[in-house]
């Protein structure tokens, strides 16, 4: 199966952050954001990555990832998004790259605490339609929000002023290829971009959506709160990482 990462928009609620660079540039802790949802990917057995992005700073991506040797790749694949026509726009340019098969789409501001290789095992062995992880959260408005009925989701509704659940819908999607037929029925949203909410209802109309839970710890990193939680639970699970690694270490000299 092969990857997505999208990485295009104009990251306007990190204003002025975003003003001289890519949202997906800025740093988590020790890296800048697009190397957690690469590496999500790698981790999860995929080997054949595109990266869409778009701005003026596209061409930094190339610079900074190159052919992808820092996580174990051979090759990476990048285009290009013209606009700001939103996810499912962006996802649209994945079409030639897809080929025909199934692929996994990873938000460029998620970040996973856990690998997703049982989520993306599942959607291998699963002979058509998609899969989408949720995660239960507080503050589930923020989100695009399934609707749960016994082991089925009935339906997803975007950043519900009155969220029917708390289960949130990840920025981790799973695809066929007929993903792209989809796209070509959206007409754009309120906020003027074509929304990946509509796209995972049309699986749902076609009663060909599953689910998995996300395992761990999720967050996004899109809004200033966001981004530094995500540093945080990032710089958290590295330290009590180091830590079972070496109970015993000692305390560094003075
Ligand atoms: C997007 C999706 C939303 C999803 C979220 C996950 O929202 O539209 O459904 O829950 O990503 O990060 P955005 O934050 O891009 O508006």
């Amino acid at each position: 199966m092969k990857g997505v990462v999208l990485a295009g928009g104009s990251g306007s609620r990190l204003y002025p952050l975003t003003k001289i660079t890519n949202k997906h540039l800025l740093p988590i802790y020790d890296k800048p954001m697009i190397y957690y949802p690469i590496q999500t990917l790698v981790d999860a057995g995929i080997d054949d990555i595109l990266i869409v992005t778009g701005g003026k700073n596209a061409g930094d991506f190339l610079r900074l990832l190159a052919n992808g040797k820092e996580f174990g790749l051979s090759h990476l694949n990048f285009t290009y998004q013209e606009g700001e026509g939103g996810i499912a726009d962006a996802l649209a340019l994945a079409e030639h790259f897809a080929d025909g098969g199934k692929f996994c789409v990873i938000l460029g501001d998620n970040i996973v605490e856990r690998n997703i290789r049982g989520a993306a095992d599942e959607f291998r062995a699963q002979d058509r339609g998609a899969r989408i992880l949720l995660k239960q959260v507080p503050d589930a408005e923020r989100f695009g929000v399934a609707e749960i009925r016994g082991d089925r989701i009935i339906g997803i509704e975007e950043k519900p002023a009155r969220p029917k659940s708390n289960y949130a819908v990840t920025g981790i999607y799973m695809y066929d290829a007929t993903v792209f037929e989809k796209i070509r029925t959206l007409v754009p949203s309120a906020r003027n971009e074509l929304e990946i909410t509509d796209v995972n209802n049309a699986y749902i109309r076609e009663g060909s959506m599953t689910f998995s839970n996300l395992e761990g710890w999720w967050t996004d990193a899109g809004t200033f709160d966001s981004l530094l939680r995500a540093t945080n639970l990032v710089a958290k699970t590295r330290h009590s990482d180091a830590a079972m690694e070496f109970p015993e270490a000692p305390a560094p000299a003075r």
